[in-house]
């Protein structure tokens, strides 16, 4: 089970947590060698010298991965050839047997042994990654900015690392990552490519190169060949890359009539704190209050879904816009996908709706759910969006099946990301709707019952999970007792 980010287990527990993480990852090299230096740490002298400096250190300050990352540029380098042996992205055969296991062990405390100094000086480094997999999202979202606004792109990434995704079309267009819904609009017309971060690297620099591809796993081929081609798309397609600040960065934008200005990041969120990601947040609300159909502002992050222990492989696509698209309003946040840390394969959510329906004595509308997800559970009425429908006619429909009741529909309150049952994630957009006609339900459909409740009545129902808590968000909980 993965551990906080703030927990502090030791430095044989932070290798317990890597070797469980790499396993899940399919990483089983590092699995291996992370589990083999916790059972050595408690007799092993060198390795106990070199990780004293981080016996208090946190899960968030990924130590068992600086130091792979310093061991693979030693291998990268041609200083290891003997564990290079069992690296298969260095050509190498990844250990499957015993023996080979045990020799793959020794090679590593054998580099361990002789380069203990250098080791300890390349642990200084701080995790550096640029996963080009995760611009493959940003380029769908790209093509359906295009298509909805017609107008050339402005691109700018707040912690880009190398800047590679700020190439997104230009990697998709020399195959070095797919193209994902390439049907969805034109491809961009990217005219400014700017990223920021607090140490960026450069693409052109031979060490820049070198640290990037020394934190890839060495059991994923695909990954650092993606890299490697990317470092050399990145030298093809100019981008200006700035040491700076992400809230800095994102105070000082502005909005260029003629053009859409996309900001977007990805697996840098965690690394702020709260009130470093609210001001970004809110100056992009401030920036985007600006925002006209000449010059709109999107934000889409790529992002983990959650920090606790166990969910943060999951990344979520997210997407706000400023003027609001389609039925989506201004500012409001949709989840789009999910993918792995690695960007791929993504999976794009199954557009849902909920209506939020009260009657005129401030009761709400509620259904008992008649099937899974949530069966015999409390909801608001709703369903899946049937394709090519649009999401009110999906909120009508679906309250006339499981309520018998005709809606007028009005605005969008907010959306939820929900697991489904078979593995996808349902996005679920909440409508407000009013009664015409009739207000006696009659359930149908997925709803075993149907009914008007007031806030007691609400409180003592089985609800469906997070429903109360978004509901009292958009202070849309009944008014009535
Ligand atoms: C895990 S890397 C991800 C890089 C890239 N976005 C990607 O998805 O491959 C996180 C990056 O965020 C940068 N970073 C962390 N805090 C930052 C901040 N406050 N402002 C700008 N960049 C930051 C780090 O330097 C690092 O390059």
């Amino acid at each position: 089970m993965a551990m906080s980010r703030d927990a502090r287990p030791g430095v044989e527990g932070l290798f317990r947590d890597m070797a469980d993480n790499c396993a899940r990852l399919d990483a089983p090299t590092y699995a291996d060698l992370s589990a083999h230096v916790a059972d050595r740490l408690p007799t092993h002298e060198v390795l106990q010298w070199m990780f004293e400096p981080y016996a208090d250190a946190r899960i968030a300050d990924m130590v068992p991965l600086r130091f792979f990352a310093a061991v693979q540029r030693l291998c990268l380098e041609r200083e290891a050839p003997g564990l290079a042996l069992f690296y298969a992205t260095l050509g190498g055969t990844p250990p499957s047997t015993p023996a080979a296991r045990d020799a793959c062990r020794a090679a590593l405390l054998d580099i361990v042994e002789a380069h203990a100094p250098a080791l300890a000086r390349g642990m200084e480094w701080f995790p550096q990654t640029n996963e080009v997999g995760r611009s493959v999202a940003l380029l769908a979202i790209l093509r359906e900015t295009v298509d909805a606004w017609g107008l050339p792109v402005r691109l700018h990434e707040i912690g880009a690392s190398a800047g590679l995704s700020l190439r997104a079309d230009a990697l998709a267009d020399a195959g070095v990552v797919p193209a994902e819904r390439p049907g969805i609009g034109p491809g961009p017309d990217i005219v400014e490519r700017v990223g920021c971060d607090i140490a960026p690297l450069d693409p052109f620099r031979a060490e820049d190169r070198l640290l990037l591809t020394s934190f890839i796993w060495p059991d994923h081929v695909e990954r650092f060949e993606r890299l490697r081609r990317a470092l050399d798309v990145a030298q093809e397609v100019p981008a200006s890359l700035v040491a700076e600040d992400a809230l800095r960065h994102v105070r000082a934008l502005r909005l260029v009539p003629g053009s859409v200005l996309v900001v977007w990041h990805s697996a840098m969120w965690m690394y702020l704190d709260p009130q470093e990601r609210h001001a970004i947040e809110n100056a992009l609300a401030a920036l985007g209050a600006t925002a006209t159909s000449d010059a709109p502002l999107v934000h889409v992050a790529l992002e983990p879904v959650s920090e606790v222990a166990g969910e943060q492989h999951v990344f979520h696509l997210r997407v706000a816009s400023w003027p609001g698209l389609g039925e989506v309003p201004a500012g409001m946040t949709v989840t789009r996908a999910t993918a792995t840390p690695s960007g791929l394969p993504i999976s794009w959510t199954v557009p849902c709706v909920g209506a939020v329906v009260h009657d005129d004595r401030g009761r709400l509308l509620v259904i008992q759910r008649g099937k899974e997800p949530a069966k015999g559970l409390w909801s608001v009425p709703g369903g899946r969006v049937h394709a090519g429908e649009p999401f009110s006619a999906a909120v009508a429909r679906e309250v006339r099946e499981e309520t018998g009741l005709d809606v007028s529909v009005g605005d969008m309150l907010g959306s939820a990301a929900s697991p489904a049952p078979d593995g996808a994630t349902y996005d679920i957009r909440d409508f407000r709707a009013h009664v015409v006609g009739s207000p006696v339900p009659r359930p149908g459909d997925d709803a075993d019952d149907a009914r008007w409740v007031g806030r007691a009545e609400l409180r003592d129902l089985p609800m469906a999970p997070g429903l109360l808590d978004a509901l009292a968000e958009w202070r849309v909980l009944p008014t009535a007792p």
